[in-house]
């Protein structure tokens, strides 16, 4: 091995649909732009496991996924500016290269190096790591965080405070993020608001977070498992319901009949006829955010434009909460710190590396509101 060559163990994904493979592999670098990270923790996203559906298909294979994560600097290459050996950081799922157009305006979330998310490659198209037949293997969203050690971007990667616990620095990489603000900018609630959040996961019990820090009079969150029910009444949800059809009634008994002023959609895996029932629960001039993926082909086909039109309604993507990431990451971190944000809570069960198949098994029986990997070294 060279001096810049490290053994490191991942989950790789070798065939899609996949179950996830827990291999020995050597990592080289970093090279110039890049640093060398000792991931300490890494979130469970539901997006992680689109991509082992093959619902989101990944452009190389094999691939190491895993988009939250937090971890020390341990070496960085030439032309690294702003980062030190030794730094705490948290790997954006989004990276920031600062020159695009986005970037220059304020909506890193839209920066062009999204790109690479299904790609896997560095920026120059290259690998950083090697099985053990010596092939190059892809890193999701420059990041790949189910893995000890990772070469990641500098424009990936955002400085926190040393206070700041490495699990809860990880899944503010993703799921705090995109469900806080999915409410907070996306949905744009107000005080007094009548908001309907669908799923309550990860990305949903945020968005509750979101619409409780905007002053909404009634959060209404929706899922069938009533874990999760429990569960959001403790993180702000003023009405719970395991059906949409059920929130819908309710939104509008309370609404003179109107609806919900927005509603935002974030179960696990969507499709059209969850976006067109949220729809439905939304009042006119109201707003339904789709923050939720599914498969890459899903499309929406029942939503009737008369009604589109005249009810004057908006359906609104969401990338990453509508946030730059180098804004929500400290914010978040802040008002968690003031205990303005609930992160310990949110954090239902930690996992060895060794026991990822196991760690998204209970993504899937709805035991977990945000499961995190534990690295060790
Ligand atoms: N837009 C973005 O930037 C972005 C970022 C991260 C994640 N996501 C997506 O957000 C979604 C949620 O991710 P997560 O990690 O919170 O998933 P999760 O699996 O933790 O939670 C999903 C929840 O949805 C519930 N659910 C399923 N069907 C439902 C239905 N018909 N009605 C109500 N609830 C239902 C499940 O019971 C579960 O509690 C995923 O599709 C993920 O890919 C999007
Ligand atoms: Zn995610
Ligand atoms: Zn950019």
């Amino acid at each position: 091995m060279s001096e810049n060559t490290k053994k490191i163990r991942a989950a790789v994904l070798r065939e899609l649909p996949g179950p996830w493979t827990v291999e020995d592999l050597e990592i080289s670098g970093p090279k110039r732009g890049e640093v060398l990270v000792e991931l300490k923790a890494a979130g469970l996203c539901h997006s992680d496991d689109h991509h082992r559906q093959n619902d989101l298909p990944l452009a190389n294979l094999p691939a190491i996924v895993g988009h939250e994560g937090a971890g020390v600097v341990i070496a960085v290459g030439e032309g690294v500016y702003d980062l030190e050996v030794g730094d705490h950081v948290v790997a954006s799922f989004i990276p920031a290269c600062g020159k695009c157009k986005w970037c220059s305006l304020g909506m890193q979330n839209l920066c062009d190096f999204g790109r690479f998310i299904l790609e896997g490659t560095q920026i120059d198209g290259t690998f950083r790591i090697t099985d053990k037949d010596g092939k190059g293997v892809a890193t999701a969203a420059m990041l790949g965080t189910f893995s000890n050690y990772q070469i990641m971007d500098q424009t990936s990667l955002i400085k926190v405070d040393k206070d700041i616990p490495f699990p809860i620095a990880a899944i503010v990489a993703c799921g705090v993020p995109t469900g806080v603000g999915s409410a907070r900018n996306v949905a744009n609630v107000q005080p007094g608001d009548v908001v309907v959040i669908m799923g309550i996961g990860g990305i949903g019990m945020n968005a509750v977070q979101g619409a409780t820090l905007a002053g909404a009079r009634h959060i209404i969150a929706v899922d069938p498992i009533e874990y999760k029910r429990k569960r959001a009444l403790e993180f702000g949800a003023t009405d719970v319901f395991a059906t949409i059809q059920e929130a819908e009634a309710f939104a509008k008994s309370i609404t003179n009949g109107q609806g919900a002023d927005s509603a935002i959609v974030t179960v696990g895996v969507i499709t059209g006829e969850h976006v067109s029932q949220a729809y439905q629960a939304v009042r006119k001039g109201g707003t339904l955010v789709v923050t939720a993926l599914g498969k890459v082909d899903a499309s929406i086909s029942d939503i009737n434009l008369f009604d589109l039109a005249m009810m004057q309604k908006r359906i609104q993507g969401n990338v990453y909460g509508g946030w730059s990431p180098r804004v929500a990451v400290p914010m978040l971190l802040d008002l968690y710190r003031d205990g303005k944000l609930k992160l310990d809570e949110l954090i239902t069960r930690t996992y060895k590396i060794d026991e990822i198949n196991e760690a998204f098994d209970d993504m899937h029986s709805g035991k977990n509101i945000r499961g995190v990997i534990i690295h060790e070294h």
